[in-house]
């Protein structure tokens, strides 16, 4: 690494020239926040005020090796092997999808609408950020979360124990009816999902940072059913939903239509309905079992 020398100052210079064709210069002004809270646990102020301090050279190394995995366009979630959601923090690895925004907003309505509810069921957890962030809200809720891949169920426990939440995982691929028989044995008040989305033919629409590094199984659809997913979880419903109890999606706003269509059609339901994320895309699906 080519410094004038080793002050706080100069090291954000490099990250600046060495980022700007990758990322927009606030969005590297955030990248730094983070990364210097992360290894020299540096607030906002402290880099401020500690510009003209020298970091010692093992620092240095560590913020030199994120700065290359940053240029190669690995999300930085990833370089520091965490990430934020609903004010808690979570241990993230390339084995799971990096928990957005847009699924905060869902786990919002759904602790807003479900304070007395008693069970939920989040499928394809992922990190486990859904039902985690659920049970340390509702303390008294019984949370279970299922997951088709092995490796982000490690991750989703590793979760559950850093924030102190119990939450019961299986791994289950929620497409092959006999193991959702064998394995998800009780019914639900409230069931979730996030299930993979993304068409195929939208690939080349997602940003090379998401593709190259976020897992495959989370993000696409396969096969020529778009909402095969959303299929299999409202019939699900027919038997692991309670009487009452509501269904929860996050949505593809291309084929949010079609699964409000199916939903309606199932009959399962008494109210069904699309909500909007915040940018106004159709996001979300609500749907209250008879
Ligand atoms: C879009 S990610 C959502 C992850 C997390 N819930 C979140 O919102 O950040 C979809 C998840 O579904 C899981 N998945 C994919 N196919 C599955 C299947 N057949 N059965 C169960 N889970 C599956 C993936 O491993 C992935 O963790």
């Amino acid at each position: 690494m080519r410094l004038p020398n080793n002050s706080l100052s100069a090291l954000i210079a490099f990250y600046h020239s060495e980022l700007n064709s990758n990322y927009e210069e606030s969005e590297i002004d955030a990248i730094v926040d983070l990364v210097l809270e992360h290894y020299l646990n540096y607030s906002k102020t402290d880099i401020i005020v500690k510009r003209n301090e020298n970091i010692n050279q093992s620092d240095l190394l560590k913020l030199y090796f994120c700065c290359k995995e940053l240029k190669n366009n690995t999300p930085i979630q990833y370089v520091l092997k965490e990430a934020w959601f609903y004010n808690l923090k979570f241990y993230v690895n390339q084995h799971v999808l990096i928990p957005r925004p847009e699924t905060e907003e869902l786990v919002d309505v759904i602790l807003k609408e479900n304070k007395e509810a008693l069970s939920f069921l989040d499928i394809g957890t992922g990190s486990g950020c859904i039902p985690i962030a659920i049970k340390k809200n509702i303390d008294k809720s019984n949370v279970y979360a299922c997951d088709i891949s092995s490796e982000a169920l490690i991750v989703a426990k590793k979760n559950a124990e850093l924030n102190k939440t119990p939450v019961t995982f299986l791994e289950v691929d929620i497409l092959n009816t006999k193991e959702v028989e064998e394995r998800i044995t009780s019914s639900f008040d409230v069931i979730i999902s996030n299930p993979p989305y993304i068409k195929f033919d939208e690939k080349d629409q997602l940003s090379k940072n998401v593709t190259d590094n976020e897992p495959h199984l989370a993000l696409f659809v396969n096969g020529a059913d778009d909402i095969l997913f959303y299929k299999k979880i409202i019939d699900l419903c027919q038997q692991k939903l309670n009487s009452g109890g509501k269904l929860y999606f996050e949505l593809n706003p291309l084929t949010a239509n079609d699964v409000l269509l199916y939903a309606n059609n199932s009959q399962l339901f008494k109210h069904v309905e699309l909500v909007k994320d915040m940018s106004g895309k159709m996001r979300f699906l609500r749907a209250q079992k008879n």
